[in-house]
């Protein structure tokens, strides 16, 4: 198979676990006979450096006319102080809209080597086997007005019907292939979008009865996230609470480093990216945790390309080499032998050609 990927490393770790993702991209390509064109564009502070745009005409023209995007990761203190347009974060936001990318498939899976790495106890992490599903191109992020000035400032949550039944839709979907429960989570007992989130939900269950739907309040799903995590399948929440409680629930896994995502368009063309941001607090040495963006590069195979026995290896790999004992500083746990993110990926790319050859 022949493809063509538009890898936008962006800022601070964005690059190392990039170009981590990217290896195992490579030596996967090389095992199964595919090849994949990869396209470097700038996104994000770095953009905003070169191009005094954090989303530059240039890289959208490169995403354009790829298969899929991989990103790492944007931002920095030294853009926090720049105005919102020339904020690395712009970019990001920006990227989603243009490209419709309304649907954040966030997969939270609890990893049976990695259970004391967590700070839960471990029989409230371990089985946890969830996915996000999070609004991305609507709410307060996008809603206008939004503007500020000395005395107050203004930022609008704002959602239509039809925005809201898609991603709805969407996690319906989703439930289907799984173990067919659906938690949506609003705050309906005060806002006025959650209440049209919460009717179109119940609309919409009628055209799914093998689905159990249950409603949740924000605050409350937040508690249960992490006092019972094995009580969700599939969460569907709107864009500003699925960005908190993903996070959130990155510590069922050990780590933020851990979580991968999708951001998919209703054709299911998509850019994948990990949960987590730029972490400038590690930036330039070496201990980023790089398994988000490969599992992430994994989710790229599974639903862009339809590469699922590739997409299974790639996990398989980061999971065999978890279990050897091996991690990054952020799993430290006693026991266990803390690796570099370059020795990480090497044992990744190692366990891929032990799996490849014992097929
Ligand atoms: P962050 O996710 O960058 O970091 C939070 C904490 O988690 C830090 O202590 C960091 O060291 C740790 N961490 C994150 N990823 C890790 C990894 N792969 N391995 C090991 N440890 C990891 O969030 P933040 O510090 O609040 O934000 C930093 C910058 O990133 C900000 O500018 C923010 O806007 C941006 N951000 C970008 C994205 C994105 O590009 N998708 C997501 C979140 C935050
Ligand atoms: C994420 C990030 C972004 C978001 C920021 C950087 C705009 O936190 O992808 O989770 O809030 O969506
Ligand atoms: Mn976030």
């Amino acid at each position: 198979m022949e493809k063509t990927i538009a890898v936008l490393p962006g800022d601070g770790i964005g690059p190392e676990v990039t170009e981590a993702a990217v290896k195992v991209l490579k030596s996967i390509a090389m095992r199964y006979g595919h090849t994949f064109h990869l396209r470097y564009a700038a996104i994000g502070g770095i953009a905003v450096d070169q191009y005094e745009n954090p989303l530059p005409q240039e890289t959208i023209e490169v995403c354009e006319a790829s298969d899929a995007i991989l990103l790492g990761a944007v931002g920095g203190s030294k853009w926090d102080q720049h105005p919102s347009h020339l904020r690395p974060e712009k970019g990001l936001l920006s990227i989603r809209k243009h490209f419709d990318l309304f649907a954040n498939i966030r997969p939270v899976k609890a990893i049976p080597s990695l259970l004391d790495s967590s700070p839960l106890k471990e029989e409230v992490a371990k089985e946890v086997d969830m996915v996000i599903v999070r609004e991305l191109t609507g709410g307060l992020y996008f809603g206008e007005p939004k503007r500020r000035n000395e005395k107050s400032a203004v930022d609008t949550l704002v959602y239509t019907r039809k925005e809201i039944e898609r991603i709805v839709n969407h996690a319906f979907e989703i439930a289907r292939t799984r173990r067919g429960k659906l938690t949506s989570v609003d705050k309906a007992n005060v806002l006025e979008t959650s209440k049209l989130w919460r009717e179109v939900v119940e609309e919409r269950k009628n055209a799914y009865p093998d689905i159990e739907v249950e409603h949740m309040l924000v605050d409350s799903a937040a508690m249960k996230l992490i006092t019972n995590p094995r009580g969700f399948d599939v969460m569907v929440t709107e864009n500003m609470f699925g960005d908190i409680l993903s996070d959130e629930a990155s510590v069922i896994t050990g780590s933020l480093g851990m979580l991968p995502s999708a951001s998919l368009r209703a054709d299911g063309f998509g850019l994948y990216e990990p949960v987590h941001g730029s972490a400038p607090d590690i930036t330039g040495q070496n201990i980023a945790n790089p398994s988000a963006a490969i599992l992430s590069a994994a989710m790229m195979l599974r639903h862009s390309f339809n590469l699922h026995s590739e997409a299974s290896a790639m996990e398989e790999a980061v999971m065999g080499v978890l279990e050897d004992g091996y991690c990054t500083v952020d799993l430290f746990k006693d026991g266990k032998r803390v690796v570099s993110t370059d020795t990480f990926v090497t044992k990744v790319i190692e366990e891929l050609e032990r799996e490849f050859v014992s097929e």
